[in-house]
């Protein structure tokens, strides 16, 4: 039976350039891992699309004296030349800024308040009394009232990856001008985090197979501190509007309450986009689907903490909810830049257009894919893109396929060979590429990318072995019979490694289709001996 797969992934800020780290970060292994449950398939539902809302998208417009929409239009459009241009296999990319996008998140903001889990405060927040508005988020930087970092933006820590209200900042400054930020009294809509502290333990407690770096940050929040109840309301005009005019005008949804909720308004989205309206309930009202959340480690609050609450939030029975929860959020750490973190807003590390503009797609992808960010922070330079190209894409896999392409086209009268009698060196590659095949499935489903492209390289690395013993262009001169058998099992452990480089590699994966027809699984074909091959070309090229 196909079980329906959510693969949600981090919707990026319509704010500025995206670079490789984010590229690395969520998208891609996204789609590495779309991708592959495609192929063994089950019932792929991939959403995202721009976060189109925050301080993130008016700073910047204010910064260049245009509209936020004007921002939001311009890196939304670089956005989808790019999916495009990097193969990234969306069932939909939208963005938040939809009318059904606003009504999907007023609709849980009344469930929500109705269930007693949002309520209106009076509070203080940081104003600039020059630029004679409040400072919400981005628009005020200080010092962590945690780590004690001191470029900390006014709503989360890029180094200890908190989140806390702009006024618990130390020494805060404004963004706007110099004057310094007094507090002042203004209402607020809150949601009741707090209300959700014991289902939220019982929830990550019954989490298995998670990354230990998500779960033991998720697990330390709720058991040390617990959360706290957090504005959900900010005093800014861009944003959703609120569905209840209690506080007047001048406020907005904060973007990270209404962000979230892309995963569920895409879906429905996406379901009436295919003239199929109800079938986001088949991955959302579902207990035997799988929601895999695909996210930078910035985002683990708002994924493991924050985003569950909300869901538990729509329900009277309190932590009963009535759509699906997230079943595992392999978040990735960091990508580095000379030991820098990778940040579009600082300019370190490449935009994922300088990637493309240096690089095939599938050979970034590769490179990438080689040196995702698991486990620890990863450090990836343009000599460690070229080194993974060159000395492993190109060298173990480029030049294999090129290799027995060739000299099958040549000797056998360009079709693929029979097989004559297979040795036990013959079936032992076989049965390796099989067991590979077997490996790589279980370390795809267990969202360890880095370890399945190494299992596919692996086996590379074995057929070239067993061509440099077998010597195939040696053996064709003396007992042509016995140099086809070799050539044909050559072949036949490069069909079933493509299927393994597939979901990483998706262009040269299709010329091989053109070459050697389509594959029918997770499996190993069988060749089929007489079909006819075209002339070869080289999947990749060397990079200088
Ligand atoms: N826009 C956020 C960022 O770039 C990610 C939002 S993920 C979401 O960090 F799902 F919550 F939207
Ligand atoms: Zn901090």
């Amino acid at each position: 039976m196909p079980i329906p797969v959510l693969v949600a992934v981090a919707w990026p800020y319509a704010s500025g350039s995206r670079h490789l780290g984010h590229l690395a970060g969520a998208y891609l292994p996204a789609d590495i891992f779309a991708r592959h449950q495609r192929i063994i398939g089950n019932d792929v539902l991939m959403v995202s699309g721009s976060d189109v809302h925050g301080t993130p998208i008016t700073v910047r417009a204010d910064a260049e004296g245009v509209t936020p929409q004007d921002i939001v239009d311009k890196y939304h459009n670089e956005f989808l030349s790019q999916w495009d241009a990097l193969g990234i296999s969306w069932d939909l990319y939208t963005t938040t800024g939809t009318d059904h996008h606003a009504e999907v998140t007023q609709e849980m903001f009344l469930a929500q308040l109705n269930n007693g889990h949002i309520d209106r405060r009076t509070t203080t927040q940081l104003y600039d009394p020059k630029a004679k508005r409040f400072l919400p988020d981005r628009y005020v930087e200080g010092v962590c009232p945690h780590c004690g970092y001191e470029e900390a933006r006014g709503d989360q820590c890029d180094d200890c990856g908190k989140t806390y209200d702009a006024v618990e900042l130390m020494s805060p400054r404004s963004k706007l001008s110099d004057a310094v930020p007094e507090p002042r009294e203004t209402e607020h809509f809150y949601f009741k985090y707090s209300d959700f502290n014991d289902d939220l333990k019982q929830f990550l407690e019954s989490k298995t197979g998670w990354r230990n770096h998500v779960l033991n940050f998720a697990k330390g929040w709720v058991n040390e501190e617990g959360l706290i109840d957090r504005a959900i309301t900010r005093d800014l005009d861009w944003g959703v509007k609120l569905p209840v005019e209690d506080l007047g005008e001048g406020k907005r949804i904060y973007v990270w309450y209404d962000a979230v909720i892309g995963y569920l308004s895409a879906s429905q989205e996406w379901a009436s986009k295919q003239d199929t309206p109800e079938h986001w309930k088949h991955w959302w009202h579902n207990d035997s689907s799988r929601h895999v959340y695909f996210i930078g480690k910035d985002n683990i609050p708002f994924h493991a903490l924050f985003w569950p609450a909300q869901l538990m939030g729509v329900e009277d029975k309190i932590g009963q909810s009535p759509l699906h929860l997230p079943d595992d959020i392999p978040a990735n750490q960091y990508v580095t830049f000379k030991g820098g973190k990778a940040s579009a807003s600082r300019g370190v590390g490449l935009t994922i257009s300088q990637g493309l503009e240096r690089y095939q797609p599938d050979a970034l992808r590769y490179a990438l894919a080689a040196n995702f960010p698991e486990q620890a922070d990863t450090e990836i330079s343009d000599d460690e893109i070229i080194r993974r190209i060159n000395e492993e894409l190109v060298a173990n896999w480029g030049n294999l396929v090129n290799r027995v392409l060739a000299m099958t086209y040549k000797n056998a009268e360009q079709a693929i060979p029979s097989a004559g009698e297979l040795t036990e060196e013959d079936d032992q590659l076989l049965l390796l590429v099989d067991t590979a095949l077997q490996t790589a499935n279980s370390q795809l489903h267990q969202v360890e990318l880095r370890a399945a492209l190494r299992t596919a390289m692996e086996a590379a690395k074995e057929t070239n072995k067993y061509l440099n013993a077998t010597e195939p262009w040696k053996v064709l001169k003396t007992d042509k019979e016995r140099g086809l058998t070799i050539l044909y099992v050559a072949l036949s452990a490069i069909n079933g490694i493509r299927v393994m480089f597939a979901p990483f590699l998706p262009f040269s994966s299709q010329d091989l289709d053109t070459m050697l027809g389509k594959t029918t699984g997770w499996v190993r074909d069988e060749l089929n001996p007489g079909t006819e091959l075209s002339k070869p070309k080289p999947l990749f090229q060397k990079v200088e």
